[in-house]
């Protein structure tokens, strides 16, 4: 059996960089291009010495269980790790990796072309010209919110906060943000950006984009109420993780019109969508491609393969979580 199993197929490139480093015996790929369902992946797992996983991949202490302990390195293909339970890993020595910054750009202009998308309504007018209904250019047809000078809120000034925010300075928007930590004047001074309290945050922002990890303490987190104080013009944008917004309260802000436009790339239960969000025209959705880019995933692979490289020749991994 191969040391090494990866839950999907990676770049070309990366792969054969996995397989130059240990043999191709050494390397198995679950040849199926979807999710591997947990009682195959928990099969598929045991005895390995390492496993290059995707955010679909559910690890909790059952899935190490599966694996053994056999298992040295676990690496996601992602920035994100709510899918692994890092302490059941910690517990029995299994090193966690990620992929930080190399998504960072990437994630950045797709919260952008969320903005920008919902703001002008790009998806609804394109559904509509698509429809066959558009009869003439007219004063009043698809009004959307205007960006340039407006002020742009950030929820969680991490690299994908802070990349997101450098672009508004291209807009002439104001920026103001809430975060675990306020970061150095410098900074602030760089990104023209100003900290805020949660509550400032929602009743000043003309955009929200939300850039936090999912923790317990961000699961849930923008709901009715927080919606409520929004304004009613306001842009909610969400690249994070689904479950940090309660979608069916989202769906009932942008029917109530408590707020104006959502674009939205993550869902709270992937890849399904609530009914009513679907209905919701003045919704940008997108199917979870905040990195979805050739470079960036191509980099993020290379990473999740250089991680594994470094454990299983015993030394310190480049993005290790735990
Ligand atoms: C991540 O890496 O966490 C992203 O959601 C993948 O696009």
């Amino acid at each position: 059996m191969a040391k090494i199993f990866l839950t999907r197929a990676i770049p070309e490139q990366a792969l054969q960089l996995l397989i130059d480093a240990f043999g191709e015996n050494e390397v198995e790929v679950y040849p199926h291009d979807q999710i591997i369902p947990r009682d195959e992946l928990e099969k598929a797992v045991h005895g390995r010495e390492a496993v290059l996983c995707m955010l679909t991949d559910p690890w909790d202490a059952k899935m190490f269980d599966a694996a053994g302990a056999s298992l040295k390195v676990l690496a996601n293909c992602a920035v994100g790790y709510n899918n692994i339970q890092v302490d059941a890993a910690s517990e029995r020595n299994v090193t966690v990796t990620n992929t930080p910054d190399v998504l960072t750009e990437a994630t950045a202009d797709l919260a952008w072309t969320l903005i920008m998308g919902a703001s002008r309504r790009s998806g609804e007018a394109e559904r509509y010209l698509r429809a066959g209904k558009w009869g003439s250019w007219s004063p009043n047809f698809m009004l959307g919110n205007e960006i340039y000078g407006k002020t742009l809120g950030i929820y969680g000034m991490g690299r994908i906060g802070r990349a997101t925010a450098r672009r508004a300075l291209g807009f002439n928007m104001k920026v103001i943000y809430h975060s675990r930590t306020q970061r150095s004047a410098e900074e602030e001074g760089s990104l023209n950006a100003s900290y805020v309290s949660f509550d400032e945050l929602l009743e000043q922002s003309d955009v929200l984009s939300i850039h936090s990890p999912l923790l317990p303490e961000t699961t849930g987190l923008f709901g009715a109420e927080e919606f409520s104080k929004m304004k009613d013009t306001a842009v909610l944008v969400n690249t994070s993780r689904g479950p940090v917004v309660q979608e069916a309260a989202l769906a009932q802000a942008l029917k109530n019109g408590d707020i104006g436009f959502a674009g939205i790339d993550v869902f709270e239960k992937e890849p399904e969508i609530h009914p009513e969000l679907l209905d919701c025209e003045n919704a940008l959705l997108l199917p979870h491609i905040g990195s979805a880019t050739l470079e960036t995933r191509t980099a993020m692979a290379y990473l999740a393969v250089e991680n594994i490289i470094a454990v299983l020749n015993g030394k310190t991994p480049p993005t290790p979580v735990n």
